[in-house]
């Protein structure tokens, strides 16, 4: 339980605790050692983390879609998901995911340092502040994602020579269907880059919890209306498949050493 946090969140090499949620196509902390599983009972629900260590780094693993893709994005706990990392002590989240690309220029297995999002949610919490005891917070977002995570990861991308772009806006869809080429048009109209259906609210409640928190997106397929050509879950996974490799070193080239 929470008892496993050093106070501050310190990991054994003096970093600050660092989590990963695996999205789509990432479901197992394999490059971890000496992985345990433990599970968190929080206000809002258990939340089932691994936690193992890389070059003697603490790095707690959660599968946001549980370990064997089972929950789709509109039923993610993801208020006991981010309180049970900051129980655990986390201080800094690299969240992956899997997105549509509205832009020609980013095309499949191209990576983005997600820096705006815009909301489509419908049905979401997206708060853990609902009056009463907690009170009223209307936390900044200004800043959504943490850039000192994304700086990191974008020198790593340059360092690996992987297509990594730093910046661009995530439009956050309620799904779980993909969305009409008219959606689609509208969104690119309105600014946005990539389009998935989870983002928000999970960074919300990350910046709530304190968290320094980034999202590192990998196209997986054009959006819906520019390939001429219907989605499936399949294709997403396929290119999940093909450059999860690309994704795993691109995070560890990012973790401290
Ligand atoms: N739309 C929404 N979510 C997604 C997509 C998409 O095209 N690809 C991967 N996640």
């Amino acid at each position: 339980g929470p008892a496993a946090a050093t106070p501050g969140g310190e990991g054994r090499n003096g970093s600050l605790r660092l989590a990963i949620i695996g999205g789509t196509g990432v479901y197992d902390p394999e490059i971890l050692e000496d992985v345990r599983e433990e599970t968190v009972v929080t206000p809002y629900g258990r939340a089932t983390v691994r936690i193992g260590t890389f070059r003697g780094l603490e790095v707690v693993f959660l599968a946001r879609h549980g370990a064997g893709h089972t929950v789709p994005p509109h039923k993610i706990n993801y208020r006991a998901n981010v309180y049970a990392l900051a129980a655990l002590g986390v201080k800094r989240v690299i969240a992956t995911a899997a997105v549509g690309s509205l832009r020609q220029a980013l095309a499949p297995g191209h990576f983005v340092l997600v820096d705006q999002f815009l909301d489509f949610t419908k049905n979401r919490i997206s708060t853990f502040f609902e009056g009463g005891e907690e009170g009223v917070v209307h936390i900044d977002v200004t800043e959504p994602y943490c850039p000192e995570i994304r700086a990191r990861l974008a020198e790593a991308g340059k360092a690996l020579g992987l297509p990594v772009t730093n910046g661009g806006v995530y439009v956050c869809t309620e799904g779980p269907r993909f969305e009409t080429p008219a959606e689609i048009r509208m969104f690119e109209r309105l600014g946005g880059d990539l389009v998935g259906m989870t983002s928000v609210p999970e960074v919300v409640l990350a910046r709530e919890a304190g968290l320094c928190y980034a999202t590192v997106a990998m196209v997986t397929n054009y959006a819906a209306g520019m390939a001429g050509q219907p989605l499936t879950h399949e294709e997403v996974l396929e290119i999940m498949a093909a450059n999860g490799a690309n994704l795993r070193r691109l995070i560890l080239e990012a973790l401290p050493r």
